[in-house]
């Protein structure tokens, strides 16, 4: 008898195919589930990541209200074409303190992952209100409302404490002084050297959208302003030994 025939027997009985179709699959997943296990850390730490300052973190809130992510992608993958478009391809470690991650599903316009420092401030302030007055042929719809909505960070110490609890390094003093550099922020002549202490001197101070008092568009600029720029891909190199 070969081998095919003795598959014959699996095939003409229901019972011993489901056991052995368990058989294989749980053979299967183990391969693939083990290794994990005896990993130290299955994402690779790299220098310069740190927590979206209060700001930020109140223009993502913007980004996921507005659904941004409909129509943008948060994630470049390792394939030539993308890596030229777009630099170098998305780490593990540069969504881990996205909670939920915005890689999207969706590509209508360009991937945003490594937006941050491509455009002006202004730039981004005309796009947003009529983005067919920068890119004539976009479909991107108008968010100029945006500008007209001042906000103050009433409860931007509330979101990082929930972002707390699902594992983003909060410090109490962040939290404690949330409200006070969501304003620093976006006022380049107010005292920031608290905010720059805690976040780190790249953080970007300025009047993002050129108006007076703190809107929604200042918000949502600074976040997109610093989109993969936390990494600095002229010095990373991967490690291997991880
Ligand atoms: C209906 C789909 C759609 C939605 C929703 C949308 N966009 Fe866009 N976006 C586009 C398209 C298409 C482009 C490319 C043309 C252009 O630059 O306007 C684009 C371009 C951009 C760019 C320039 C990217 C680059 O690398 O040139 C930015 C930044 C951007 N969008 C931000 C946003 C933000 C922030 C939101 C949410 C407030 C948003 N978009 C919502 C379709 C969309």
């Amino acid at each position: 008898m070969s081998i095919l025939n003795k598959h014959a027997i699996l095939e003409k009985n229901v019972t011993l195919l489901a056991i052995f179709a368990f058989l294989v699959v749980t053979i299967g997943g183990l391969v693939q589930i083990v290794p994990l296990f005896y990993l130290e850390n299955t994402i690779e730490d790299v220098e310069g990541m740190r927590p979206y300052t209060p700001l930020e973190l109140a223009g993502r809130e913007v980004y996921l209200r507005e659904g941004c992510y409909v129509c943008h992608s948060q994630m470049i993958r390792p394939m030539r074409d993308e890596v030229e478009r777009y630099g170098h391809y998305s780490l593990a470690v540069e969504s881990k303190y996205d909670h939920p991650f915005q890689w999207g599903s969706k590509r209508t316009g360009p991937d945003l992952a490594r937006v941050g420092g491509r455009y002006s401030d202004e730039w981004h302030v005309d796009h947003l209100r009529d983005p067919q007055s920068v890119v004539p042929e976009s479909v991107m719809p108008k968010y100029g409302f945006l500008e007209a909505k001042l906000i103050e960070g009433t409860y931007i110490a509330d979101l990082m404490k929930t972002n707390r609890i699902v594992g983003v390094p909060y410090t109490d003093e962040m939290i404690e002084a949330a409200q006070a550099d969501f304003k620093a922020q976006a006022d380049p002549d107010s005292d920031f050297d608290g905010l720059l202490e805690r976040y780190g001197e790249s953080v970007n101070v300025r009047n993002f959208d050129g108006a007076p008092g703190i809107s929604e568009a200042d918000a949502l600029i600074a976040y997109l302003q610093m989109l993969g720029t936390l990494v600095d891909f002229s010095t990373f190199t991967p490690d291997a030994s991880r």
